[in-house]
């Protein structure tokens, strides 16, 4: 059968090969502490599940929703402005079937062939596959240690800079776990502002922040004019398989992905939109609770792996630790296959989120402290950071 060029280049996602390494490893016998996928392991609030359950006995609730309903872009605002300080109308609001489905549409939106996407590097994933479905060319701003893991938007050439369509902010970031202060945020707007270019920014993991603040992008001025974000729910809340994100921001911008996306979807299922309502007006003390808990993994992870000399960074947010490869090894997927063969612990490779992801690895903190100290124990057993 014959496929498009586009469906023909694309390869096993990192995850699903990773994924077929822990089967086979598990079929050999051995004791596997997996942290390559960022799949929170705790459970989605209770009131959250009860919502989607309630709204289901409505067979209304089944058909077509085509719209987001009033109740949650009501929710969203409230949470908005309780949140963050930032007053939204509806028409800077509308609905995806979560960040990766609204991402993957961001470059069709708004992108010619040819144009330019400034993306992080290393970054998440679907930034360069959404630019590269349009045709636009990835430009990648490098996120180097030496310079906290931060843009520096004086090195993107000029000429690069006015062919630019958008530009993808992501803190804290995925995969490096690194948190921006305001001045980065307020570069790209000026930078957007000169040169015509338009902002999103991913907001994935504002909830997840050990060490500085992380509020919404859309609080600064000049942010609502030149961009958007995507309003995730699903590491906040818990709520990855419903699905649940809004784009935010621009409503020249929102009403124009609105009109995209309604060529592919019908909206929003109810009861995911009952869950989102539950999310933003009920109890969020549970937001907390879970960041302090990724703040223990962390911890758990960071000071157990320079306990038995591995000198790690501490993520300043996410629910991730960028960690760089000991010396002696060929590169980042060398390390980690290593690493499963020898400890039975699973990370991905750095290399997986752009060129500069070379020379570390992720770590995501998914499993309890208590498995967290085995893995570091298994590691350290191994001998590999002695080779
Ligand atoms: C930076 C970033 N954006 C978006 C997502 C996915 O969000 P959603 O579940 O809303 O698609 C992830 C998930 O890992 C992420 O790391």
């Amino acid at each position: 059968m014959k496929f498009s060029r586009l469906t023909n280049g694309l390869g096993t996602g990192v995850f699903a090969r990773l994924a077929e390494k822990k089967r086979e490893a598990e079929r050999r016998g051995m004791k596997i502490y997996d942290f390559f996928v960022g799949t929170p392991d705790f459970p989605c609030d209770e009131h959250i599940r009860e919502a989607a359950a309630r709204a289901m006995r409505d067979p209304e609730n089944v058909k077509y929703s085509l719209l987001d309903s009033d109740e949650m872009i009501n929710a969203v605002t409230g949470y908005y402005r309780r949140r963050y300080g930032v007053t939204l109308t509806a028409d800077m609001i509308a609905s995806c079937n979560g960040t990766q489905d609204g991402m993957g549409h961001i470059g069709m939106l708004l992108a010619d062939r040819g144009d330019y996407a400034l993306l992080p590097d290393p970054g998440y994933i679907a930034f360069e596959t959404s630019a590269r479905f349009a045709g636009a060319q990835p430009y990648y701003y490098p996120l180097k240690e030496e310079n906290g893991f931060l843009p520096d938007f004086s090195a993107i050439p000029a000429e690069v800079l006015s062919r630019t369509a958008y530009l993808v902010l992501s803190y804290p970031s995925n995969p490096v776990g690194a948190v921006a202060p305001q001045r980065v945020y307020l570069e790209a707007i000026a930078l957007a502002e000169k040169y015509g270019f338009a902002v999103i920014n991913d907001n994935a993991y504002s909830d997840i922040v050990f060490e500085g603040e992380c509020g919404s992008f859309l609080s600064l001025p000049g942010a609502a004019e030149v961009g958007a974000e995507f309003f995730s729910l699903s590491k906040s809340f818990n709520t990855t398989g419903a699905r649940i994100s809004f784009l935010i921001g621009s409503p020249e911008m929102v009403g124009a992905f609105r009109r995209l996306r309604s060529q592919y979807d019908f909206g929003m299922f109810k009861p995911v939109q009952a869950m989102a309502v539950a999310a933003l007006t009920g109890d969020t003390s549970g937001v907390k609770q879970r960041c302090d808990e990724y703040r223990r993994r962390r911890d758990a992870l960071c000071c157990g792996l320079r306990s038995i000399g591995w000198n790690v960074r501490d993520s300043q947010g996410t629910m991730f630790v960028w960690a760089r490869i000991p010396d002696g090894f060929g590169g980042s997927a060398e390390f980690a296959e290593r690493l499963l063969e020898r400890s039975g612990v699973m990370c991905t490779p750095g290399s997986e989120f752009g060129p500069s992801g070379e020379g570390y690895v992720r770590f995501a903190l998914v499993r309890p402290v208590e498995t967290i100290n085995a893995a570091v124990k298994a590691i350290d057993d191994s001998g590999i950071l002695n080779k």
